[in-house]
């Protein structure tokens, strides 16, 4: 795939602003074979990608992408050894301590998408205020997913839609949408997954029905500025039909 994205002198591809997607959202997969393959502990993964997602914030501002979505601990991640979950439940307080002003000063917005009620009343205390303290900020949104889980984001979203007594035939896309811990944001044009996994993992169910999937087999704590922009310039490349041939999208 890089050779193709060279041109003839062998430089790699600029990046064409008007094609940059606005919204990308990444399952960070690989972090324990990455640990692995160097004798490390599966935690040493967690906390080199942690220090990678610093490295890709930076370079989605850079690259012009508006919202990252990231896919940092799943409503199936419960099911991993309790010293496991500590360290993801601990790396999540401590980018909160330790970057959340850097973080405001960059101008990110972060949100949280995903059940908080679950956590430790301390650490949704901590992601509340996270939110609140930045949320004026427009530089770049990034959507945290801790606690996420696609089918369970659905189960909340027709819940509340049915306690809110909404008449049936007022239900469609837009209101469902509306209803999903995304809103009011677009759905991912782009959705990345490191590591080699072909699967979507529950993740942004709903909102990736017409998301543009890149699958690369680099362990996420190696995924790196560079293969990022290679991600953004095979999306650039793909013609995003949305169910139309390719004459209709010609035609617009
Ligand atoms: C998947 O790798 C990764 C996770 C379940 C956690 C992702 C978390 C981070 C990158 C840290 C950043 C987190 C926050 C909260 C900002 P894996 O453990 O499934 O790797 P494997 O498939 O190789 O075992």
């Amino acid at each position: 795939m890089v050779a193709s994205l060279r041109n003839n002198t062998g430089k790699i591809e600029p990046l064409i602003p008007e094609v940059v997607p606005k919204h990308v959202a990444i399952i960070m997969d690989g972090n324990g074979r990455w640990a692995k393959a160097r004798g490390l502990p599966r935690t040493e993964g967690h906390r080199q990608g942690t220090e990678n997602l610093r490295r890709i914030l930076k370079a989605c501002v850079e690259f012009g992408v508006e919202i990252l979505t990231i896919y940092a601990f799943s409503t199936e991640n419960w099911k991993r050894p309790r010293a496991e979950v500590r360290v993801l439940m601990s790396i999540l307080e401590m980018v909160i301590d330790r970057e959340l002003r850097e973080l405001h000063e960059s101008g990110v917005q972060i949100r949280h998408i995903g059940e908080l009620d679950a956590m430790a009343p301390a650490l949704q205390k901590k992601i509340r205020y996270a939110c609140d303290f930045t949320k004026n900020n427009t530089k770049l949104i990034l959507n945290v997913a801790f606690n996420y889980g696609g089918r369970d984001e659905i189960i909340h979203a027709v819940r509340k839609i049915v306690a809110s007594g909404i008449a049936p035939e007022q239900i469609n896309e837009d209101l469902i949408s509306s209803y999903m811990y995304t809103s009011p944001l677009p759905d991912p044009d782009l959705i990345i997954r490191t590591s080699g996994e072909v699967r979507s993992s529950n993740f942004l169910v709903w909102q990736g029905t017409y998301s543009e999937y890149y699958f690369t087999p680099v362990y996420w704590p190696d995924f790196d500025k560079e293969q990022l922009r290679e991600a953004l310039i095979e999306y650039s490349r793909r013609t995003r039909r949305f169910g139309q041939t390719d004459e209709q999208i010609k035609d617009e």
